[in-house]
């Protein structure tokens, strides 16, 4: 693990210290970080993607730093691959009854933009709704805003559920080692332009399928009998200290030469009358803002934003005004 000091005080002295894959032992320390911190956060503060390639032993993806005071770990700033992009999510556990870390949460996305992945290609930040911090971050390193992605929500209402039942198509569950190939080729033809669901690997895919909460009765995949060219994967969350247990439609896409057809309704309607036959009573998704087709079909469906997340483009080496 290196070192690199860091001259600002917030409020003592903090060393900012990289982490990468070639040092098991601070990798398990960083997710040991972020379990802690969701602990007692009681709710996700990292995207599945960035923990599920924090926790593969077998791959090289991790790139993060550390920001440690008196032995304290003050917050972490982790990148992962994305496709022909790198993505960095901060984590800073903070007082809330003080302001937000701002100068650390700075501090920790200029590090990670001179690590060696990140100068590779562009570095993009994605900033939860929930954290504080955006704007006072973008506006001391210069950054600029370059998605919106919307989580949308709906209530899985009987009556929902049966209009829902009206539009649903058969499908089949996804079957681990036998629709991996032909799943991945749909995946990546569908979202050839998405900058995180694009040009997955055989090992993005089996990391998901490796995750506890994998549930192939949950991934949908149509037609029923053969080759796939729509599909809808499920995720259920269980509840936590801030949510009710939700449903979330995970991914879902049609193959652009069977796009509107009506495919892509029929498959967010078996998707959430899956879920609501599993007991959720709230369905749950992510989308593009500028992705209109997608939240055009959402919102026809009853489902309304619940909270907006942002990314902004970190160009290499930030130089920060500190002031
Ligand atoms: C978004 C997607 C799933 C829609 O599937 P589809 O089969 O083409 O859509 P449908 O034919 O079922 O149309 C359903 C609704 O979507 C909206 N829609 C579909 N195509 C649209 C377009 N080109 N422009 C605007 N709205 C559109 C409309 O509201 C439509 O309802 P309507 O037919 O009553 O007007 C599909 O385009 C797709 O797979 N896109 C790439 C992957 C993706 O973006 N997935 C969603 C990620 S959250």
């Amino acid at each position: 693990m290196a070192e690199t000091s860091c001259p600002h005080d917030y409020p003592h002295r903090v060393e900012v210290r990289r982490i990468t894959s070639q040092d098991p032992a601070a990798v398990a320390m960083l997710s040991e970080f972020v379990d802690q911190a969701e602990r007692a956060h009681g709710h996700p503060l990292i995207s599945d993607n960035v923990r599920l390639v924090l926790r593969d032993s077998s791959g090289d993806d991790v790139s993060a730093v550390l920001a440690v005071a008196d032995q304290e770990h003050l917050g972490c700033a982790i990148a992962c691959p994305a496709n022909g992009s790198t993505v960095v999510e901060v984590l800073a556990p903070h007082d809330h009854s003080l302001g937000p870390p701002t100068e650390l949460v700075a501090r920790l996305i200029e590090e990670i933009s001179q690590c060696g992945r990140a100068t590779s290609e562009s570095l993009v930040w994605w900033c939860r709704g929930h954290e504080p911090w955006a704007d006072a971050v973008a506006t001391r390193l210069g950054l600029v805003e370059h998605r919106r992605l919307l989580q949308m929500r709906v209530r899985l209402s009987t009556d929902r559920i049966a209009n829902y039942r009206t539009f649903s198509v058969p499908t089949r569950s996804f079957q681990p080692g036998i629709d991996d190939a032909g799943w991945l080729a749909l995946n990546n033809r569908a979202f050839a332009d998405h900058g995180e669901q694009g040009n997955w690997s055989p090992s993005d895919l089996r990391r998901r399928l490796a995750a506890p909460w994998f549930d192939a009765s949950g991934f949908l995949l149509h037609p029923a009998e053969g080759a796939p060219y729509a599909f809808c994967w499920t995720k259920v969350h269980p509840a936590d200290s801030h949510d009710p247990a939700l449903g979330e439609i995970y991914v879902i896409a049609v193959d652009p030469d069977h796009a509107g057809q009506g495919l892509g309704r029929a498959l967010t309607c078996a998707g959430l009358v899956h879920l609501a036959e599993c007991g959720i009573d709230i369905g749950m998704l992510h989308v593009d803002a500028s992705n209109t087709a997608a939240v055009s079909l959402y919102q026809s469906l009853g489902m309304v934003v619940h909270h907006v997340d942002r990314a902004f483009l970190v160009p290499q080496r930030v130089v920060p005004s500190h002031t």
